[in-house]
C-alpha cells in the first residue's frame, strides 16, 4: 500500500514538473500556434515533392544509417511525415523486423504510404507522439526526424518514447539549429515578414527553428528519465534547381502557408515571389545552394 501511495505521489510530482516545463517552453520559444502542427490539405504533396528533397533527404539518409547500425528488431518512428526516413530505413532493416510508422496527421501518413513499396514489415498508424498507443517496453528503437519541435510538451514526448522502449533501447531524433544557421529559412522568414509588417508570420523561426538550445534539450531528456545523452551538430547543404523552387517549398509546403492564408490568402503568391527574390539576391539566379544545420541526438538509459 505504502509503495502504491509513493508511486502515485511520484507520478503526480512528475506530471506537475511537465506542466511547469510546458509553460517554460511556451515562454522561451513563443507559444506554438495551433496551425503549426497542421500538415494537411495541399501541404503533404508540396512538402514531399519540394521540402523533402530540399532539406530532409540528406538528413534522412544519415538517420537511417544511424538507426540501422544497431540492427534493431523493432522500430517505432514518430512524426514520420511523408515518409522520407521510412523510405531510407526500411531497406536497411532485417527481413523479420517490425517497423511501426506513425504521425499525428493522417494525410501525411496517407501520402507516405503511397510512396512506399508494399512491405509487410511496415504498420502505418496515426498517433500523437505524446500519447502513444503502444505497451510499455515494446520497441528496440524509437526514431523521430525533425518532429520534437512540434511537441507541445517535450518532456512528456520524451518520457513517452522512453516508456515504449525496451531496457537498453535507444531514442534517435533530430531538431533544426537556430534559423540564422539555416540560410533559406532565414531569407524566406525575412522576406515574408516584409509583406505583413504589422503581423509577420513567424512559423519557421518559432517552431521548426525554435528548439535548438542543446543545454535545454539535455535538461528535458534528463527530466524524462534518460541517463545517457549524445548530441552532435551537423552541417549539410540544401540545394534547389532555382530560388523559386526553394521559396515555393517553404511558403506553400509547410504550415507557413496556413499562417499566410490566415492573414490574406490572396497574398500567397506575392509572398512566394518576395521570398524568391530574397533567395535569388543572396544565392543567385540559377540553381541555389544554402547552408542547413541540425542537432542529432541519441538518448538511452
Ligand atoms: C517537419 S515534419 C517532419 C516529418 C518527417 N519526419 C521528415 O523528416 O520529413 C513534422 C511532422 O511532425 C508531425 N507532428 C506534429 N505534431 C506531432 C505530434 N504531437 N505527434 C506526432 N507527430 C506530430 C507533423 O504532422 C509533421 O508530419
Amino acid at each position: 500500500m505504502r509503495n502504491q501511495a509513493a508511486d502515485s505521489l511520484e507520478g503526480l510530482a512528475r506530471a506537475l514538473e511537465w506542466v511547469v516545463e510546458g509553460a517554460d517552453q511556451g515562454i522561451q520559444g513563443g507559444l506554438m500556434a495551433e496551425s503549426d502542427k497542421v500538415f494537411a490539405g495541399s501541404i503533404p504533396k508540396f512538402y514531399d515533392t519540394l521540402m523533402v528533397p530540399l532539406i530532409f533527404e540528406a538528413n534522412a539518409a544519415d538517420m537511417a544509417e544511424l538507426v540501422a547500425a544497431s540492427s534493431p528488431g523493432s522500430v517505432l518512428e514518430t512524426a514520420a511525415g511523408s515518409g522520407v526516413v521510412t523510405r531510407a530505413l526500411a531497406p536497411k532493416l532485417s527481413a523479420h523486423a517490425r517497423y511501426v510508422v506513425t504521425d499525428l496527421n493522417q494525410p501525411m501518413l496517407d501520402y507516405a504510404a503511397t510512396r512506399q513499396g508494399s512491405d509487410s514489415r511496415i504498420e502505418w498508424r496515426q498517433a500523437d507522439a505524446l500519447d502513444l498507443p503502444f505497451e510499455d517496453a515494446s520497441f528496440d528503437v524509437v526514431c523521430c526526424q525533425f518532429g520534437a519541435m512540434f511537441f507541445p510538451n517535450r518532456v512528456a514526448g520524451y518520457a513517452e518514447a522512453r516508456r515504449v522502449l525496451r531496457p537498453g533501447g535507444r531514442y534517435f531524433f533530430s531538431v533544426w539549429d537556430r534559423i540564422e544557421e539555416n540560410a533559406f529559412a532565414d531569407d524566406v522568414t525575412n522576406a515574408v515578414a516584409a509583406v505583413f509588417p504589422h503581423d509577420p508570420p513567424r512559423f519557421l523561426a518559432r517552431t521548426p527553428h525554435g528548439y535548438h538550445d542543446v543545454a535545454l534539450i539535455r535538461k528535458e531528456l534528463s527530466r524524462a528519465g534518460f541517463a545517457d545523452i549524445e548530441i552532435e551538430t551537423r552541417e549539410e547543404v540544401s540545394r534547389a534547381p532555382s530560388a523559386r523552387d526553394a521559396a515555393t517549398a517553404y511558403c506553400q509546403g509547410t504550415p507557413l502557408r496556413n499562417e499566410i492564408e490566415a492573414r490574406d490568402a490572396s497574398l500567397l503568391q506575392l509572398a512566394t515571389d518576395r521570398a524568391t527574390q530574397a533567395i535569388a539576391s543572396r544565392h543567385g539566379e540559377g540553381p541555389v545552394v544554402g547552408k542547413i544545420q541540425a542537432h542529432v541526438i541519441v538518448a538511452s538509459g
